[in-house]
């Protein structure tokens, strides 16, 4: 099991120090066979990986987007192996914010997810419909083509068993709405990406952590956590506080 915060554009680099130790403090309660993972903005990374060593905590910590070049003329922009030099585990690639608002494409995404591969970083890939799509009755179509156009390359394939992949499923609309997909609806798209996993990679597919994201809080957690193919959450604002952040971890 995953539990995944993504911290988005909040949090002071204090605010998330503090939330940072907070988590550590309290990720002994958690269930050993939780993993869980933070994922501050990259100006707060150094110091909350330094927070994580300090305190020889389990606590996880990744970036929520990287390029997909290695290094050059590239303004703004925050390399895979720069982040993997700060002992970053994880990297969230093509969050529906960044295909929307930044225009990314599922080659550009398929492109990062090979660099983070190289620096031997896990992408966190990020798929989901919107609510025109659902209503238009093809989310498993959208969902297939965001999934293809990852295991399509056969560099990917083959670094998966060596570095990991984690899929997580956010439909659009259940993002920062209170929207939450049904336990019902997330089991359906979960079983379907499963499906697509064993397809192309086998028995390897059931290794592979596929998880929810989208409005999850303590309230309808656990509900998640009962379905087969749900294993962990992504979560946006209730991973911002570490008190709801560990209760939901807990849940897990
Ligand atoms: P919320 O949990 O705030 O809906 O955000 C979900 C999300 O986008 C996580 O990546």
């Amino acid at each position: 099991m995953l539990i995944a915060g993504n911290w988005k554009m909040n949090l002071m680099p204090h605010e998330g120090m503090m939330l940072t130790h907070e988590i550590c403090m309290g990720i002994s309660d958690i269930p050993s066979h939780v993993d869980i993972l933070i994922c501050p903005p990259f100006t707060h990374l150094a110091q909350c990986s330094l927070i994580i060593e300090n305190n020889e905590s389990p606590l996880l910590i990744g970036a929520q987007n990287c390029h997909d070049s290695d290094e050059g003329a590239f303004t703004g922009e925050i390399s895979a192996s720069m982040l993997a030099s700060m002992g970053i585990d994880y990297v969230i690639l093509g969050h529906s914010e960044r295909r929307f608002l930044f225009n990314e494409s599922n080659d550009f995404i398929a492109r990062k997810c090979l660099t983070a591969f190289k620096a031997g970083l896990t992408p966190i890939v990020c798929i989901g419909e919107t609510l025109e799509q659902r209503n238009k009755g093809i989310v498993h179509p959208v969902i297939q083509e965001q999934v293809l156009s990852i295991l399509h390359h056969e560099q990917i394939v083959s670094s998966i068993s060596a570095h990991n992949i984690v899929f997580a499923y956010e439909p659009v609309w259940a993002i920062g709405t209170g929207l939450a997909a049904s336990p019902e609806q997330a089991e359906d798209v979960h079983a379907f990406i499963r499906l697509q996993l064993e397809e192309k990679l086998g028995d390897h597919a059931s290794m592979i952590d596929v998880i929810y994201g989208g409005s999850v809080k303590l309230e309808n957690a656990k509900d998640y956590f009962l379905q087969p193919n749900i294993d962990g959450a992504l979560i946006g604002g209730a991973s911002l506080n570490a008190e709801s952040f560990l209760a939901i971890a807990a849940q897990a």
